[in-house]
């Protein structure tokens, strides 16, 4: 059932243009309409939205942090990420008019179940994106948007992952599409690109044999630190995430720029930091601080493991290495850049000898508080 694949892991990576695609498919009309009539909330209770919270665990906290970024964007309709078991035990600011949006794999996660259940008795209306038909969240909550990425077996989540971040997309989208404007035409340029990432996502994957090698060689590493900003800063999580999880390697993520609040005094030589570097046209500047956090590891000795867009020349003389992915709009670009850390770790966690489908201590369905 592994498909010819050593492991679930390893095929369920390679399934992620279908995890996007079929996400994707059947949710729009041929002009880029969003049509999600599926939801059960009329339009008239979306449209009285004005504050969205996710609630999840793990790497579906992860996806829900990357749609923060672009739902805030795409809607200016505040969004915060909490966790769910956080959620579950604070006294959260949540009315009739708030969206509580749960994400779950499984739909069976006790901690954000719990989460969902504190939201309906605060009176908001609940919403849940959820791979598993039927489940135990989606049953609860109002409305259940559904991640088409088949089924997960592999303990660390990855097409999942991808599914979660294209459903929550779908989701903003449509909430724009609702505002009407310029909102909504813009939502039809952005509806074309992500119709276009499945491809892309394929090219990331037919282009992993460096990544293989590095991970080949770095068996005996004990520690690795992610770096990034904008949605790169969820990525840079959930590729410590993957590390610790399936490699038992210390890894952790870092917003790029707390470097020099803190972070940076963990630099010695020979230290390898994964950086996820924006695409150039970011706004803000983004994409320059970046360079120059590069550029301020590597004067400290760190080996540099970019992730850069194709054409991103500026990167070049602060990398020891450079994993290139297509160019894609800054908000596209996680659904690229998050590849290249699943890939890695599963192979570190291969070159270590260990199962990477079960790794020890964890479930792949944390149906306890
Ligand atoms: O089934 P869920 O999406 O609710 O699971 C949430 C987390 O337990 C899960 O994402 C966990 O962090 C994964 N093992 C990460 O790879």
């Amino acid at each position: 059932e592994k498909g010819g694949y050593d492991s679930f892991m390893a095929k369920e990576i390679a399934e992620q243009p279908h995890a996007v695609g079929d996400t994707l498919l059947g949710r729009t009309k041929d002009d880029g309409e969003l049509v999600l009539d599926e939801l059960r909330i009329s339009e008239d209770q979306l449209k009285n939205v004005n504050r969205i919270t996710f609630v999840a665990c793990g790497t579906a906290a992860y996806s829900s942090l990357v749609a923060k970024y672009a739902i805030e964007h795409w809607t200016r309709i505040p969004v915060d990420v909490v966790l769910a078991h956080e959620f579950r035990y604070s006294d959260p600011i949540v009315d009739e008019r708030t969206l509580v949006v749960s994400v779950s794999q499984s739909g069976e996660t006790m901690d954000t179940l719990m989460a969902v259940k504190h939201a309906k008795d605060l009176g908001a209306l609940t919403l849940s994106i959820c791979n598993t038909q039927g489940a135990t969240i989606p049953r609860e909550s109002d409305a259940v948007l559904y991640t088409h990425a088949g089924p997960e077996v592999a303990v660390a989540s990855t097409k999942a992952f991808l599914a979660q971040i294209t459903a929550a997309y779908l989701l903003g989208l449509y909430l724009a599409q609702l505002r009407g404007g310029t909102f909504a035409d813009d939502a039809k340029a952005v509806m074309t690109e992500l119709r276009e990432m499945p491809e892309k996502i394929q090219e990331v994957l037919d282009r992993m044999d460096r990544v293989i090698e590095m991970a080949n060689f770095m068996a005996d590493t004990r520690s690795v630190l992610f770096l990034g900003r904008h949605v790169g800063f969820p990525i840079a999580l959930e590729g410590a995430l993957k590390l610790k999880e399936i490699a038992y390697i210390h890894a952790e993520g870092f917003a790029a720029g707390e470097l020099k609040h803190g972070p940076i005094a963990l630099i010695e030589p020979g230290q390898p930091v994964f950086v996820i570097v924006p695409s150039p046209d970011t706004p803000h500047e983004l994409h320059k601080k970046v360079v120059s956090n590069i550029q301020e590891i590597r004067a400290r000795g760190a080996r540099t493991l970019v992730i850069a867009h194709d054409g991103d020349e500026d990167v070049e003389p602060f990398a020891s290495e450079i994993i290139r992915v297509p160019q894609c709009s800054p908000l596209m670009a996680p659904l690229l850049t998050v590849i290249p850390l699943q890939v890695f770790a599963l192979h570190l966690a291969m070159a270590k000898g260990l199962d990477a489908d079960q790794p020890r201590n964890l479930a792949k369905s944390v149906t306890v508080e």
